[in-house]
C-alpha cells in the first residue's frame, strides 16, 4: 500500500466534525489524520483528538490581534511540519487570508452549515428560519479565497419543521454534517472531486 494521504484538520471548538473525520480514516480509507490544530488552546476537540493518538497543536490567535498574517505564520509552523496533503476546516472560526488559502489551493475543504450558495457567513440557521425556508442543510466545499464559495463536493438537506428554532435545526443539521463530511473527504482523498449529495 502506498503511503496514506496525510490529512490535517483545523478546529476552534468541540470538534464533533473533526472526530467523525478522524474516526472515518481507518482500514482501506486512503487517508490518515496527521494533525489536529486549533486557534484556541482551550478547544475541547484537542483533548479528544489526542485521546485518539492524533498529534495536536494550538496557536492562540488572540495575541496577534488583527494581524491575521502573523497568526497564520505561527499556525503554519506546526501545520507544515505535519506535511499535510489535504487540510480540512471543521468548525474553524477564523477568516483565512487569500495568501493562506492560495497555499492550500485545490487541497483544502470546509463544511458550512447551509445549502450554499445560500447563507454564506454566520447565523445560517436563524437566517433560514427568518426567511421562512422549508429546507436547510450543510455543504462541503473546496476552500478558495472567497468566503464559503469554492466548488461544492456534496450537500445534505434537512427539512425545517414549524416548531424549529435555530438550536433544534442546528442539531439536526449537525447530524447530517457528520455523515456528509467523511463521505466527501474519502472521495476527495481518492482523487474524486465530483459533487455527490447525500440522499
Ligand atoms: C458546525 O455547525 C459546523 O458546520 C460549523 O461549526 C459548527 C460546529 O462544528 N463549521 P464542530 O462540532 O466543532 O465540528
Amino acid at each position: 500500500m502506498s503511503a496514506p494521504t496525510r490529512v490535517a484538520i483545523l478546529i476552534s471548538g468541540g470538534g464533533s466534525n473533526m472526530l467523525r473525520l478522524v474516526d472515518s480514516m481507518t482500514g482501506d480509507h486512503p487517508a490518515r489524520p496527521v494533525l489536529v490544530a486549533s486557534n484556541d488552546p482551550a478547544a475541547g476537540g484537542l483533548a479528544r483528538a489526542a485521546e485518539r493518538g492524533v498529534p495536536v497543536a494550538a496557536v492562540d490567535h488572540r495575541p496577534f490581534g488583527r494581524d491575521r498574517a502573523a497568526f497564520e505564520a505561527a499556525l503554519l509552523e506546526p501545520l507544515l511540519a505535519a506535511r499535510p496533503d489535504i487540510l480540512c476546516l471543521a468548525g474553524f472560526m477564523r477568516i483565512l487570508t487569500p495568501e493562506f488559502t492560495q497555499r492550500f489551493a485545490g487541497r483544502m475543504l470546509n463544511i458550512h452549515p447551509s445549502l450554499l450558495p445560500k447563507y454564506r457567513g454566520l447565523h445560517t440557521h436563524q437566517r433560514a428560519l427568518d426567511a421562512g425556508d422549508d429546507v436547510a442543510g450543510c455543504t462541503v466545499h473546496e476552500v478558495t479565497a472567497e468566503l464559503d464559495d469554492g466548488p461544492i463536493l456534496g450537500q445534505a438537506r434537512v427539512a425545517i419543521r414549524p416548531e424549529d428554532d435555530a438550536d433544534s435545526l442546528a442539531a439536526r443539521v449537525l447530524v447530517r454534517e457528520h455523515a456528509l463530511y467523511p463521505a466527501c473527504l474519502r472521495r476527495f482523498a481518492a482523487g474524486d472531486r465530483a459533487r455527490r449529495d447525500l440522499p
